[in-house]
């Protein structure tokens, strides 16, 4: 679909087949908001850090946001399935509720919690304990997704609602097009059970799964899984072999998310060694300098074998992906690196409308004014010019005369 998605008539064919299904109220959106995030050091959920540049939305705002004005261009609700884990459950609910869930319908949210799983030492194999009566549990992965789709009821909920397509997205990610139409038509026009966003990795080692294919199926294969050889590998030409970045984005048939949640043959689990607090057998906890254990983690793109007619579809990451993984200080992935790229995105959209931002300027707009460059560009008079750090919500149409 790549390739196909340089045709401009299959583009238009695609953005005309997935603005058809948000009209018709067929797509939800799954946002996993589970997960440790221990790289970044927030003492909160991922979704509470306040990602905007400009504004300081936190990414929780920026998603609903973003979702609530593609739902309204649609003319059709949008539900959301917020996934959290026992870690950040509580204060996720408190957060939403408190900021009255951003103006999104609360009838069309719904927040779910992911299972946990234990984890053994890594010499000893054993069950590690976090205090003499409690086992050491960690979240289950992205992947804990399927099954806490099903036991928390979503599934049948997206089912009375007439969902068709389930659209999946993770908190961290504030560049991430919400139900992008492109991606749902494309998945509807090639009958795929699953679609897959990937980007041309910045590079090899870049830390991200690897979207490849395996006899001819698409697969993903996580960056800690792939031997860095693998990773580093060219071809005659000099080309990566492993270019294709996933970045976590898929839209999936609620048909095929049913009939995998029911079938007995589960996601399989990945391990993960870390640095795992936990009690000696004398009762005493302590914080390892070490990596001492094995944790569990089960990862959603790991359906993609199952899925009939899977396909991937490229996206520019400047256009589509900036995750905040690391604590300031970092090299990359950083909040400071993302809010560069959002406010770098923002100012190419400033510009391809026919105005300008001095250097150095911060720019934000929101998603409630404008999904894209075109959709800005109808709304910002020509020859703007910005000088200061702005936060865009609201251009009068006045201005436009
Ligand atoms: P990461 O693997 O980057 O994990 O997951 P993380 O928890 O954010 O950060 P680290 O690795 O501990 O530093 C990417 C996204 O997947 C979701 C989270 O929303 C996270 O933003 N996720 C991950 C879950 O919802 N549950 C999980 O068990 C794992």
């Amino acid at each position: 679909s790549t390739q196909q998605l340089q045709q401009p008539e299959f583009a238009a064919q695609a953005r005309a087949a997935g603005h058809a299904a948000l009209a018709a109220g067929e797509v939800a959106f799954v946002l996993t908001a589970g997960g440790q995030g221990s790289r970044l050091g927030f003492e909160h959920p991922k979704g509470l850090f306040p990602v905007g540049p400009v504004s300081g939305r936190s990414l929780f705002q920026v998603m609903l946001d973003h979702c609530r004005a593609r739902a309204e261009k649609a003319g059709a609700p949008i539900p959301v399935y917020i996934m959290t884990s026992p870690q950040t459950d509580e204060e996720t609910r408190a957060f939403l509720n408190r900021h009255h869930w951003f103006g999104y319908e609360p009838n069309d949210i719904r927040i779910f919690c992911q299972g946990v799983m234990p984890a053994v030492g890594l010499v000893t194999g054993q069950v590690l304990m976090s205090s003499r009566h409690e086992i050491f549990t960690n979240p289950d992965g992205h992947g804990g997704a399927l099954q806490a789709l099903q036991t928390s009821g979503a599934l049948t909920d997206m089912q009375r609602r007439g969902v068709r397509q389930v659209f999946y997205g993770q908190i961290d990610n504030p560049l991430l097009q919400i139900c992008d139409p492109v991606l749902i038509g494309c998945h509807r026009l090639q009958k795929s059970e699953m679609t897959t966003q990937a980007i041309r990795k910045r590079d090899p080692l870049q830390k991200v799964g690897n979207v490849v294919s395996v006899d001819g199926q698409v697969r993903i294969i996580e960056y800690s899984d792939l031997p860095e050889s693998a990773a580093r590998l060219v071809d005659a030409a000099g080309f990566p072999v492993l270019w294709a970045g996933s970045i976590a984005v898929h839209v999936f048939d609620l048909d095929f998310l049913i009939r995998q949640a029911e079938s007995q043959v589960s996601l399989p689990f990945h391990r993960a060694v870390k640095k795992i607090p936990c009690v000696d057998s004398r009762g005493i906890l302590s914080e390892p300098d070490e990596n001492n254990g094995v944790k569990f983690e089960r990862f959603i793109f790991d359906l993609l074998p199952a899925a009939k007619n899977a396909i991937v579809c490229e996206v520019d990451a400047a256009n589509g992906f900036a995750a905040v993984k690391n604590a300031p200080g970092a090299a990359t992935e950083t909040p400071e690196w993302v809010q560069a790229a959002m406010s770098s995105q923002f100012r190419r959209w400033i510009e391809a409308a026919g105005s300008s931002v001095a250097n150095g300027v911060v720019v934000e707009i929101s998603p409630l004014l404008a999904l894209d460059a075109e959709e800005l560009a109808e709304k910002l008079p020509r020859n703007t010019h910005f000088d200061e750090d702005v936060f865009l919500e609201f251009i009068s149409p006045e201005s436009h005369s």
